[in-house]
């Protein structure tokens, strides 16, 4: 009986914490301030885990080297992605810089990810982060496109991109 008034309390105790922490405002929410090493590791770990938990790993997927689905991706790219992951040659925005979390440079993480796990991210997006989920405003055989252009990107030189851009000039992510 002891034990279990004391585990009450202690559940109480905590209950009270947590609400005075809640609404005081103590914590500090401003994105110029970044998270202790034990709040980055869950948030990482959480993330992580639920891309790959979450991403159908059967879902059809096109041929990923077809180069008019490459282009096609490209367009969509420039459009809603280089802003915020900049690409090479391009710089982040300054909107982007002001991101907490930081949007990553797409070229160096993608290799970390299979094709449905960017499908996954492209679609769906990522909860408190800036991510916008891109399966609210397009189709999925355009985030296929997004996806086989950001698996080229690694591979693309500045020039390269810059041929992209020449080549589908005038194009908008609407025309696709
Ligand atoms: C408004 C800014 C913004 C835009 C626009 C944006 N992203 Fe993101 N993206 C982010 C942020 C911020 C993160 C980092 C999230 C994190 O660290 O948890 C992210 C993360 C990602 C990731 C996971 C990378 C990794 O390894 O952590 C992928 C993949 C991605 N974005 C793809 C895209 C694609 C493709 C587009 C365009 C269709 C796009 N993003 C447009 C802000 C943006």
């Amino acid at each position: 009986m002891k034990y279990l008034v004391g585990a009450v309390a202690v559940i109480a105790l905590l209950i009270v914490g947590y609400l005075i922490f809640i609404y005081s405002g103590i914590y500090n929410i401003s994105a110029m301030i970044h998270h202790d090493k034990l709040t980055n590791w869950m948030m990482n770990t959480v993330r992580e885990n639920s891309i790959k938990h979450n991403a159908d790993e059967d879902i059809k997927m096109p041929d990923l080297t077809d180069t008019s689905l490459i282009r096609m991706g490209f367009v969509h790219f420039r459009e809603m992605c280089v802003g915020c992951h900049g690409g090479p040659g391009i710089e982040q925005s300054e909107i982007a810089k002001g991101l907490y979390p930081n949007p990553p440079i797409l070229s160096k993480v993608t290799k970390d990810w299979t094709p449905r796990q960017l499908f996954w991210i492209t679609k769906n997006g990522l909860k408190m982060t800036g991510m916008p989920a891109f399966g609210i405003t397009h189709t999925d055989d355009m985030i296929w496109a997004i996806v086989a252009f950001t698996k080229k990107l690694p591979t693309l030189t500045k020039e390269q991109y810059q041929n992209f851009d020449d080549e589908t000039k005038g194009e908008s992510d609407e025309a696709e």
